[in-house]
């Protein structure tokens, strides 16, 4: 028998597949089909801090209405089932998800300024949640902002909810950092148990019939695995004591093998789910299962990290040095 268990923020799982925020596992039905695939966590839809900016402003702006008309009149007050609209929904998922199912639910929000919002993570930490994720995305698209000061933003956020919740935080970063393995380390100072790598921007496109702004989700492509396997391999040994899981890219179980290689903890899936539906989930533990059994691997604790940046047969595979090499490599057929 293969060992498949692993630690992921200090949570014992059957194995190192997680099913990642998306449309799945927003719904109840969908969740327990992920677990009954097989799937060893879950992380719930992301909660938005502009969800909570605009049911703050809704309620407030009734509020209002409310106290200028008839402040007396009790019943003109926004009646209790308005909180079960907008962030709550979240609170409830949440709190509805623990109690379906036998696996760890990672709750996650996404913020990115200091906020009110952050108390959202402690309710879904009360909800059940055994774990919360910090999504950090944000497009630098300001001049007069710097990296640094994008940055010391993002640690501000990582230390309030830190500070705001007592469950094992991991945070998922943007790949597009122009000092990904510091700012990794200051993340995990700032209290972060864990990191996902990476969140995957989305690039809106442009209709040239009508000009406009289309927003544009394009599901992965496993070749898209090759950021994170680079970078998860880079802070590997640099982070010994971090959880480390992969997102983007990941399809099967060889992609799963690749990740777990590099020294990922955990991979998470949503492209190859979204595609093929949960049962997916099964098919890839099946065939990282085979691809172990093949090699002789009796856990996945015994292949974890071995072609990471200090231990691979080449590390300069994963540098600069390796640009030129790759370059050179490209054999050009002439088209005449
Ligand atoms: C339709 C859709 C919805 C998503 N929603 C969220 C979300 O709420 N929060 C989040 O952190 N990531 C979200 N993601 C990103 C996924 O969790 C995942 O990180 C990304 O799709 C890359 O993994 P993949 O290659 O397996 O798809 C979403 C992705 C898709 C396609």
């Amino acid at each position: 028998m293969t060992d498949l268990e692993t630690t992921y923020l200090g949570l014992r799982l059957r194995s190192p597949l997680i099913a990642s925020a998306s449309p799945l596992t927003g719904r109840l039905d969908s969740l327990l089909a992920l677990e009954q695939a097989g799937a060893a966590a879950v992380v719930l839809p992301s909660l938005f801090e502009e969800e909570v900016e605009d049911e703050s402003m809704r309620l407030h702006e009734r509020l209002e209405l409310g106290a200028d008309s008839f402040p007396e009149a009790g019943d003109f007050f926004p009646p209790m089932e308005y909180a079960g609209m907008g962030p709550y929904k979240h609170v409830k998922l949440a709190a509805a998800a623990k109690d379906l199912l036998k696996i760890p639910v990672i709750a996650s929000i996404n913020g990115i300024t200091p906020g009110g919002w952050v108390q959202y993570a402690q309710l879904m930490v009360d909800a059940g949640a055994d774990a919360i994720e910090v999504n950090l995305y944000s497009v630098a698209a300001n001049p007069w902002r710097s990296g640094a000061a994008v940055e010391s933003g993002y640690l501000e956020v990582v230390r309030l909810v830190r500070g705001a919740v007592d469950v094992p935080l991991a945070v998922k970063l943007s790949p597009f950092l122009s000092a990904t393995a510091h700012f990794a380390r200051r993340v995990v100072e700032a209290g972060a148990d864990g990191l996902v790598l990476f969140n995957r921007f989305y690039q809106p496109d442009i209709d040239l019939d009508t000009l406009d702004v289309l927003p544009k989700v394009e599901l992965s492509d496993p070749r898209e695995l090759r950021l994170p396997l680079r970078w998860l391999a880079i802070l590997r040994p640099q982070l010994p004591q971090t959880s480390l899981a992969a997102t983007t890219g990941v399809h099967s179980g060889r992609d799963a093998a690749k990740a777990l290689l590099v020294g990922a903890d955990v991979v998470m899936m949503t492209s190859a789910l979204l595609r093929h539906g949960p049962a997916h989930l099964a098919r890839v533990e099946a065939e990282l299962v085979a691809w172990l059994v093949e090699r002789d691997y009796a856990s996945v604790g015994q292949l974890r990290g071995s072609v990471s940046h200090l231990a691979a047969a080449d590390p300069t595979g994963f540098e600069r040095a390796n640009y030129l090499r790759t370059l050179a490599s490209y054999r050009v057929t002439p088209i005449l």
